[in-house]
């Protein structure tokens, strides 16, 4: 697979590297670099889309869970009610919609080391068109934004792009796939990502 998510001995490495960022940064230029996100803090009182750590290829080959905030899981009740094949057949997620992925190491098939939290934040309608009006991000399990290799991995586009170039395959479901069984056969690498 062309896309690299850290793992293994990088883990190792950006933990050393942002060890030694956070002893050089006053703390408020820390608190800068390595934004905390406040809005997930909570995510494991919200809905599970599912609870069982699943293996996810997409998501550097971890183990993965998936949870959303109240407002995120009405929504995706309200259109697993909806008749087949009706208008109301189509996801559209509030704005303030929070679905955090949070992952393991994959040890064998069992959950290792924890990893990343993959964060999707529904932005107001037609705010970043370009990337589903969903905010993207990569959170350290301590909540902080991550920073590996100098780049930070939030926002709408670049860092992020390649989010948005894969779950726009989920675009008629407001990029969102909700199922480990959606997972696309094969994996691309997106234009210009430079992973
Ligand atoms: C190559 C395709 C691909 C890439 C790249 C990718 N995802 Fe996903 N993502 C998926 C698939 C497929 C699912 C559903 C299966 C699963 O749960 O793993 C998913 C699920 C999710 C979910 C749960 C909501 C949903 O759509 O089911 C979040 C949140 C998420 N991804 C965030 C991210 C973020 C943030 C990035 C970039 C850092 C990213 N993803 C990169 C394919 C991708």
């Amino acid at each position: 697979m062309r896309m690299r998510f850290p793992s293994g001995p990088r883990i190792m490495r950006v933990a050393a590297l942002l060890l030694a960022a956070s002893a050089a940064l006053a703390p408020s230029a820390r608190g800068q670099e390595l934004k905390k996100l406040d809005f997930i803090q909570d995510y494991l009182k919200w809905s599970a889309l599912y609870r069982d750590p699943v293996f996810s290829a997409t998501h550097g080959k971890r183990l993965v869970r998936t949870y959303m905030n109240p407002p995120a899981w009405a929504e995706w009740q309200r259109y697993q009610k909806a008749p087949e094949g009706s208008q109301a057949k189509l996801l559209a997620f509030p704005p303030g919609s929070l679905i955090v992925k949070d992952s393991w190491e994959n040890l064998n098939g069992k959950p290792g080391a924890r990893a990343y939290l993959f964060v999707m934040r529904k932005e107001a309608a037609n705010a970043k068109p370009d990337a589903g009006d969903w905010y993207w991000a990569i959170a350290t399990p301590d909540f902080r934004v991550l920073k590996w290799e100098g780049r930070i991995f939030e926002g709408y586009a670049g860092n992020v792009q390649y989010c948005i170039n894969c779950h726009r395959l989920a675009e008629g479901n407001d990029f969102f796939f909700g199922s480990p069984d959606k997972l696309p056969k094969q994996e691309e690498k997106p234009a210009g990502s430079g992973y």
